[in-house]
């Protein structure tokens, strides 16, 4: 079998959770928890880093800090995981979908400068606000999906004329950078996952990203109970137990050294991937601006023939993954805004695909999936 992307754990993953075991600290307090905040910031040009038990909590906090709540709007891409989405409505805000550009598979701007101006008004308190519901959009969340970045310069310059937030779902994108600037930095607050199939592993765990100092202390404060006072037990607003336990701490702090042999892995794959890939039938790879430098982290294939790809590789015992389904058509926000002229997403969805991408892949195991794909172009010819 040759799976998607599973995790890679040959550094000091054994050591350094043995040492937990060993001195009983082995929860949410513990030396690897703000060592893990610490390396993850400073690899990601953060002045702050702030552990989270998964990236989904991370990025609910993120919004909660920014006081969105149910009188707000967040505007999400209508292709993303649902946990983009989930973490604007545990605010009891409201998303709005864009649809994305057919080529970078990320939110398009052309349709996210359109809504902002012809579906939006600026009110007296300065903030946008959706003629439709009347309801201010306070948030956007762009998210680096398969670890692509869009038009930074351009989607800032959008949104901050518009006075909205930026939140960055970086779940993806650890190690990819925009004209030189880590993913997470753009915005306020930006947050990484350290989900089992990500580039680095806890397991389960996130960190949140920050420049501001306020922010930061809030964040470590509402993350662990909103305790002040530990003997007291006294508690000064509603908090949340989204710490990241020390053990996974310490596993997360041996996958970050390991991390820039990670990226490399993962851009040999990808390299690999559109090299053996690129004339066979009607294969097309995600579009990457030349001012992009992405990690890489899990190569998606687009192909009319998806079904037929995706049972071969099943046959052969390769596990290969369609595109998320689109947001718009989730039972949950199927009456949602989504703005779109020719949803893109919904074809997108159709012939995506994502393909083994492990840092422990073999040149024999990327052969094999090769030859598989390109087997089917030829039944099809
Ligand atoms: C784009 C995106 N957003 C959010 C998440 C949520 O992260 P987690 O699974 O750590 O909660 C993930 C990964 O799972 C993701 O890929």
């Amino acid at each position: 079998m040759i799976p998607l992307s599973i995790p890679h754990l040959e550094g000091n993953e054994w050591k350094y959770i043995k040492h937990c075991l060993d001195t009983g600290w082995v929860s949410s307090a513990g030396s690897y928890v703000t060592q893990f905040e610490s390396m993850v910031a400073e690899f990601a040009g953060a002045k702050y880093g702030i552990a989270a038990s998964n990236g989904t909590s991370g990025l609910h906090m993120a919004l909660h800090l920014l006081g969105i709540n149910r009188d707000h709007h967040v505007i999400i891409p209508n292709i993303t995981f649902i946990a983009s989405a989930n973490s604007a409505v545990y605010t009891g805000a409201t998303p709005i979908f864009i649809d994305i550009d057919p080529q970078s598979w990320q939110m398009d701007l052309d349709l996210l400068e359109e809504f902002l101006t012809i579906k939006c008004f600026i009110n007296d308190a300065g903030y946008c606000v959706c003629k439709e519901t009347e309801k201010e959009i306070r948030a956007i969340m762009p998210v680096h999906v398969l670890g692509n970045i869009c038009d930074m310069d351009r989607f800032m310059q959008i949104v901050g004329e518009k006075n909205i937030e930026v939140v960055e779902d970086a779940s993806e994108s650890l190690g990819s950078y925009y004209k030189g600037k880590h993913s997470g930095g753009f915005g306020k607050i930006g947050v990484f996952s350290f989900n089992g199939n990500k580039i680095i592993t806890t397991g389960g765990g996130g960190v949140i990203v920050t420049d501001d100092e306020a922010t930061a202390k809030r964040a470590k404060h509402l993350t662990t109970q909103a305790k002040v006072d530990p003997e007291t037990y006294w508690h000064d607003e509603i908090g949340f137990n989204y710490r990241l336990v020390n053990v996974l701490a310490a596993m997360g702090v041996a996958q970050m050294e390991q991390l820039p042999g990670f990226i490399k892995k993962k851009k040999y794959i990808d390299q690999y991937y559109r090299e053996h890939l690129k004339d066979v039938g009607d294969i097309q790879f995600q579009k990457v601006s030349s001012v992009v430098d992405p990690n890489c982290w899990l190569t998606t294939i687009r192909t009319s023939h998806q079904d037929k790809i995706l049972q071969e590789l099943k046959n052969a015992s390769i596990i290969a993954r369609p595109f998320w389904t689109p947001m718009n058509q989730l039972p949950m926000f199927t009456e949602s805004i989504y703005h779109t002229h020719h949803d893109h997403s919904r074809v997108i969805h159709q012939e995506c695909l994502s393909i083994p991408s492990s840092v422990s892949l073999t040149d024999d195991q990327l052969d094999q999936v090769t030859q598989t794909i390109s087997s089917v172009f030829q039944k099809v010819n």
